[in-house]
């Protein structure tokens, strides 16, 4: 099959998803847009089902437990693991940081983390005390994982990587890092924000000992996400938010907490959020992330293409990246670059992308990044390109 025919043919859900009508949406990699089955679950729950958890004795409050407790069990199959190694936090952000502020540091300081991190998993480590050191690049734009080898110490409590670069698009090779990590008796945290939705994803096989995704980037809401920890790591990990729902006894004196993932759970949670991630998840899996994956790969493949075909735009990172590609259009700063693209109803992110320390490697203050989901098609790369002709003749 050629990728044109790929392209065109692999999916076929962009009429499920009401907000880009007429509208080329290129900026998933930092929210995707939603389905509708997850638009009607999140409607439907609060219209008619909506409840507490974990609290209420009456049936509908235990009707919607259930359903909260159905989405941890999804939301820990869909990446492998168990319902209860699956804390539900606001995001990714969130599940990064309760590992850094509650992980056992056993005497190590250090986190190694790279050159391409999200600031999300490079400030909760320094706010935790922790010395982060950057592994560097490949000429490609992936984490060179020979380096890390070589950098890795008996210090370094955690390697800390993205899964795949929300950036550059660039895939870890997770079993390697989690293999480096381990002969060192360090402890493996993959950022998964932008794998989950876009590559099937399984924690056992790769051997990570964290894993955190947020729900908006899986199109499903916002304020929900999950991080997945190997269970004899969270039990030995304290809670790091005190009040309702993490406690097994309170009283003046001393407190005892529940066991984990109720534990690191204190308060009402994302109840409706954690229902949309359910939702979510299915619909992830009713399309299939393989079909999604090759879907995004055949759109960079011939978006790179076409960029470079263009002679006047910098590429960065890996032609076989998933579903993100970055670049610049010469002697014209990305601001402007999105703005123009703005115009003619294509949007994309324009920036240094939460990556300050990746820009200062690619040596570019910003650049810009158009990012694909299921729903991207040929038709998304043509305004692409239109769009950067415009540009080009505006500020040539
Ligand atoms: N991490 C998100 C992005 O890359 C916000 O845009």
């Amino acid at each position: 099959m050629n990728v044109e025919t790929r392209i065109n043919s692999a999916l076929d859900v962009r009429d499920q998803f009401p907000a880009i009508e007429n509208w080329h949406y290129l900026d998933s990699a930092a929210t995707a847009q939603k389905p509708r089955p997850v638009i009607d679950a999140i409607t439907r729950t609060y219209a008619h089902d909506y409840a507490t958890v974990h609290r209420g004795i009456y049936q509908r409050s235990s009707e919607m437990t259930g359903r909260y407790e159905a989405a941890r069990a999804a939301a820990a199959e869909l990446i492998g693991g168990a319902p209860h190694e699956l804390v539900f936090t606001r995001g990714a952000t969130e599940a990064i940081n309760l590992v850094a502020r509650t992980l056992p540091k056993q005497g190590r300081k250090r986190v190694l983390v790279s050159l391409l991190e999200h600031h999300s998993n490079i400030v909760p480590w320094q706010l935790a005390g922790y010395e982060v050191d950057a592994v560097p690049l490949t000429g490609d734009g992936c984490i060179d994982l020979d380096a890390a080898e070589r950098m890795l110490t008996r210090d370094h409590r955690l390697v800390a990587f993205a899964h795949v670069s929300n950036v550059l698009g660039s895939i870890l090779d997770s079993k390697r890092a989690a293999d480096i990590a381990h002969r060192q008796g360090a402890l493996l945290l993959l950022d998964g924000c932008q794998a989950v939705p876009r590559l099937p994803v399984d924690v056992a096989a790769i051997g990570c000992d964290f894993y955190a995704y947020s729900g908006h980037k899986l199109y499903g809401p916002t304020g929900v996400g999950a991080l997945w920890g190997r269970s004899e790591l969270l039990a030995q990990m304290p809670p790091w938010q005190g009040g309702g729902a993490m406690i097994e006894s309170v009283a003046f004196a001393r407190s005892t907490y529940a066991e984990s993932p109720g534990r690191f759970e204190a308060g009402t949670p994302h109840i409706v959020g954690a229902v949309g991630l359910h939702a979510a998840v299915e619909w992830v899996q009713a399309v299939g992330l393989e079909a999604i994956h090759a879907h995004e790969q055949a759109l960079v493949e011939r978006c790179r293409k076409a960029l470079r075909g263009l002679g006047f735009v910098t590429l960065y990172g890996p032609d076989d990246g998933a579903g993100i590609v970055s670049f610049n259009v010469d002697g014209v700063h990305p601001h402007d670059t999105a703005t123009i693209l703005d115009d003619v109803g294509v949007a994309v992110r324009a920036g240094h992308h939460c990556a300050q320390p990746l820009m200062e490697a690619l040596g570019v203050p910003a650049t810009a990044r158009a990012s694909f989901a299921a729903h991207s098609d040929s038709s998304d790369v043509e305004a692409l390109v239109r769009g950067l002709e415009q540009v080009k003749r505006i500020f040539g």
